[in-house]
């Protein structure tokens, strides 16, 4: 069956060319990732996508540096219990704009000198026209800064701690159909002038046993036709190559995040993909290829048991406003309510960012989910900080 998407438009010169000598369809995981990240042609692979609350999208840090300031103090603790007194990585993955980056560098030497002398910030970034962005803003950062890959990193791993925030929801995904008894991967297709996405290719092995293993196989008949979701296939080899980076150390993602049961709901039958461009938001996913960000959620659970088989320690989990309120978020409301109102504007402005970063309805839905590489903790036990009781 071929559905039409209502947001197609006239299919560039580039994809109708790749389209027609792949045979006329590739699954959408391959259309996902090139239109996010060819480095001539994708949103991100060319640096089109800016973010920032007047760009294509905002995220927590494009906001200001009250994210920063707040996380700081858990990476703080995380590199403050890595044995010995030798050189430490902090490895953002995925850093946009590299707002975070540097706010994070410069909340270290701020509030942690002697830790911050002993770090070095390692930016993972595959895009060339994202990572010529980040080297822009980060000129004036006060860590030394270098830009690699997981493979580079991994012929001389370091004790340190990865982040990656709002990153694994840009890697593509594989869009998956209930049809008749089974289930098909979604392919996309040249249809006439447009894009339109199939499903015709039943499902094969690996692609099964993950949703034997999601527990979706069973449930089938309460899937109807043309019920649709995603798979995850690029979470294992990221967390893998991700693992072989440090010798001892920390993972924190944090993303827009479902436990498998929310995110495979029968009444989610379209899945949980989304395009933005310009703040709006669309389901039409093969509108303008290369011009919009596609992103879809993770599932907790395939995070997890993905995490577990490379070799990370899952710490736990929780929304981002319980962890900033663990972090000291209250404490910093009450003080800007007790500071100089000589500076209104930036105090208020201050303020709304603070209660924005934990709106519910918002940015205070994601998930943070920590994770521990075997052996990084003197003391295992301890629990993260973001982890603990909010402290009101
Ligand atoms: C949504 S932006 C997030 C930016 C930033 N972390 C923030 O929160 O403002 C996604 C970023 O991840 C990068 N990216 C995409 N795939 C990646 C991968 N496999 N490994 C590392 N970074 C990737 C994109 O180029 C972009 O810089």
């Amino acid at each position: 069956m071929k559905t039409s998407d209502p947001g197609t438009t006239p299919v560039p010169e580039w994809l109708g060319r790749r389209l027609a000598a792949a045979g006329g369809s590739v699954p959408f995981l391959d259309y996902m990732e090139w239109v996010l990240h060819d480095p001539d042609h994708g949103a991100y692979g060319r640096g089109r996508l800016s973010i920032g609350p007047g760009g294509d999208f905002a995220t927590a840090p494009s906001l200001g540096g009250e994210f920063a300031r707040l996380l700081a103090p858990q990476l703080a603790q995380w590199l403050a219990l890595l044995p010995g007194d030798g050189p430490l990585a902090l490895v953002e993955t995925g850093p946009g704009e590299g707002h975070l980056a540097l706010q994070l560098a410069e909340a270290l030497q701020a509030g942690w000198p002697a830790l911050a002398a002993r770090t070095e910030l390692v930016l993972v970034e595959p895009n060339a026209g994202m990572a010529e962005r980040q080297r822009q803003r980060l000129q004036t950062c006060p860590l030394p800064a270098r830009w690699t890959d997981f493979e580079t990193l991994a012929s001389a791993p370091l004790h340190g701690v990865v982040l990656a925030h709002e990153v694994l929801d840009a890697l593509a995904v594989e869009r998956i159909e209930r049809k008749g008894d089974g289930w098909c991967r979604q392919r996309v297709v040249l249809q006439g002038d447009g894009l339109g996405l199939e499903a015709a290719e039943p499902l094969s092995g690996p692609q099964l046993d993950q949703l034997a293993e999601l527990g979706l196989l069973p449930l089938d008949g309460r899937r109807p036709e043309g019920w649709c979701t995603e798979l995850h296939p690029g979470l294992p080899p990221w967390l893998a190559a991700c693992a072989g980076a440090i010798t001892q150390g920390w993972l924190l993602v944090i993303d827009y995040a479902l436990e498998a049961r929310r995110y495979y709901a029968p009444q989610r039958s379209r899945g949980t993909l989304m395009a933005y461009r310009r703040q709006q938001a669309s389901d039409a996913l093969l509108r303008e290829p290369g011009q919009w960000d596609l992103t879809a959620h993770l599932c907790l659970e395939s995070l997890e048991e993905a995490a577990r088989a490379t070799g990370w320690c899952p710490l736990g989990t929780c929304r981002q406003g319980q962890a900033l309120l663990a972090l000291g978020l209250a404490g910093r409301l009450h003080a800007l309510q007790q500071a100089q109102a000589t500076r209104l504007a930036e105090l208020l402005q201050r303020r709304e960012s603070l209660l924005r970063l934990v709106d519910p309805a918002g940015l205070g839905d994601f998930r943070w989910v920590g994770f521990r590489r075997d052996g990084a903790a003197a003391t295992p036990e301890l629990e993260p900080s973001f982890l603990s009781q909010p402290s009101l």
